[in-house]
């Protein structure tokens, strides 16, 4: 079976954002389907105490974790903040990915070129996005550290493993940043949705807040992740994994291919 059908289905349209900086400026197919409003409501200002703390200690963990001249593929990367806190780290290339247009419209607002040369921002679904930078000639050379953070993972439903997957594919180091599930950390997060008022309804076995604004979006335990990598088939691709937690909130996966 070729890699383009073992791609999973998924509804899309052109959004075709003209690509910035070093990354193959080719029109890629993104999901209609918009997340503006959602984004709208992940700003700071939204954001709890606790939460505001979790997003500040994965940005530094991942500002840690890039070396000199990686190519940084940010995967649901919404608004792009995680650049603000990557202004002196001495990656190559960043390149954005979101199928909401009008994040990554925000994105380029927010990190107009040249503030942060070699960014790329790309209205485009990542299962297409990928394969189409990363498999043809004059693709960008470097090491690959694939970021999902900002518990990303949850909201992908179903296409969790296939998502991980995908990642791996493409990439030498993958950082997957995500929720913890824990009671106490599920009912931090319902702070969040009656601080913005939005209705909800929590599955407290899986740790999935339901909401109209964001769908679900899953919470993980180290277990949950480790199965998930496994579905992935991250020991096929030569991954090795390993955990840690941030700020009481964040659980980490790392994903480093074997030499
Ligand atoms: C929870 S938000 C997190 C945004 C950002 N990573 C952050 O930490 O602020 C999840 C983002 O993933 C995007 N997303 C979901 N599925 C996607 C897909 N298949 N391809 C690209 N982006 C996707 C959504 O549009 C949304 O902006």
């Amino acid at each position: 079976m070729g890699l383009e059908q073992s791609l999973p289905h998924h509804p899309s349209a052109i959004t075709a954002a003209p690509a910035q900086g070093g990354a193959p400026d080719t029109a890629i197919l993104g999901s209609a389907t918009s997340s503006s409003q959602m984004m709208s409501a992940w700003t700071d200002a939204h954001l709890t105490t606790a939460q505001l703390a979790w997003k500040h200690a994965e940005h530094m963990l991942i500002k840690k974790a890039i070396e000199s001249g990686d190519i940084v593929i940010d995967l649901g990367c919404g608004d792009c903040r995680i650049l603000k806190s990557l202004q002196n780290a001495p990656f190559a290339q960043y390149i954005g990915v979101d199928h909401d247009a009008a994040s990554i419209e925000e994105a380029r607002r927010a990190f107009p070129s040249p503030t942060i040369p070699n960014s790329t921002f790309l209205a485009a679904d990542l299962f297409r996005a990928l394969p189409d930078m990363f498999l043809q000639e004059g693709a960008p050379i470097g090491r690959r550290v694939a970021i999902c953070i900002g518990n990303t993972l949850g909201s992908f439903g179903d296409l969790r493993a296939d998502a991980l997957n995908a990642m791996l594919r493409f990439s030498d180091v993958t950082i997957v940043s995500v929720c913890h599930n824990t009671k106490e950390i599920t009912l931090k997060r319902l702070e969040y949705y009656a601080k913005n008022e939005i209705d909800c309804r929590v599955d407290w076995k899986s740790g999935s807040i339901f909401s109209d604004a964001w769908g679900e979006s899953r919470s993980f335990t180290e277990e949950s992740l480790r199965a998930l990598a496994e579905q992935a088939h991250a020991k096929e691709l030569g991954f090795a994994a390993e955990f840690q937690t941030i700020a009481e909130f964040g659980l980490v996966m790392v994903l480093t291919k074997q030499q």
